[in-house]
């Protein structure tokens, strides 16, 4: 696990959408792997810049969001297809269609669920996911307890969740749907390159857990440690619990530049 302590949203921006550009480059049909949520915004934000500016095409790859609400209307703003959608896939030149997310409006949920994790498999799996982290350690929606082995399913949501959640719907908890489907652990593991971006003090126990402590159902996002190739993108305040941030700053600091993704 590659921790770096950033100085902030530009340098996250920047390392982040690095990322998926030295990607795309090498591999212009890439299968990305997308997250909603405020921390992959910035990143966002410079994937639109450079595309603007013709530094990057997005017009070969396919991408997969890793979540969605259960029983929000086709066209309700918080439905995660629509977020992604406004928050980036419509401001680049990705085929809408090469835009896959999990159907949280089907019939047979179960059936969907194991459709998606195929169509994954079926794209030659996602070669970059992007990842926000919840204040209790949830990744996508794989909420405390979730099996470390799981795939796309339905989830139930924490009331922490539906609190932290809240925001996007008026402020009221309630409005939160009250379930959700996700990629599993499982799932999101068989990424080739994940890349977890954090800031803020409100997620420094959360970023503990996931660098420094133990693998645990409890803290969702430890299963990473298991991974062979992560990246997690935070800032100070986020890496204020790292016992060894000094360590983390140094490693990075002497990374010669060619090294970089
Ligand atoms: C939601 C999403 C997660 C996201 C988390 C953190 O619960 N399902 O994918 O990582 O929120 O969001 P934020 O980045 O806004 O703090």
């Amino acid at each position: 696990m590659e921790v770096i302590i950033t100085s902030g949203p530009d340098e996250i921006a920047t390392i982040g959408a690095d990322a998926f550009c030295h990607l795309l480059d090498r591999k212009p049909e890439a299968v990305l792997g997308l997250a909603t949520g405020s921390s992959p915004l910035t990143i966002y934000d410079e994937l639109v810049r450079r595309h603007e500016a013709g530094a990057v095409s997005f017009a070969g790859a396919t991408a997969f969001t890793l979540d969605e609400y259960v029983g929000l209307p086709a066209d309700h703003p918080q439905r995660y297809r629509n977020v992604i959608a406004s928050e980036l896939t419509d401001r680049i030149d990705i085929h809408p269609g090469r835009v896959h997310g999990p159907d949280g409006l089907a019939e047979d949920i179960a059936a969907a669920c194991a459709a998606y994790d195929a169509a994954i498999v079926q794209a030659g799996g996602v070669d970059l996911q992007i990842l926000g982290i919840g204040t209790d350690g949830h990744i996508a929606f794989n909420e405390p307890g979730s099996s470390l082995a799981s795939r796309t399913r339905i989830k139930t949501l924490t009331a922490q969740t539906r609190v932290d959640n809240a925001r996007f719907f008026g402020g009221d908890p309630e409005a939160v749907p009250q379930h959700c489907l996700t990629q599993g652990l499982a799932t999101i593991m068989e990424a080739r390159h994940l890349l977890l971006v954090a800031t803020g003090r409100a997620k420094s126990e959360a970023i503990h857990h996931l660098v420094e402590g133990a693998v645990s159902a409890m803290w969702p996002a430890t299963i990473l440690q298991h991974h062979p190739k992560v990246t997690v993108l935070i800032d100070a305040a986020a890496a204020s619990r790292l016992a060894l941030s000094d360590y983390y700053r140094e490693t990075y600091a002497s990374k010669p530049a060619w090294q970089r993704f």
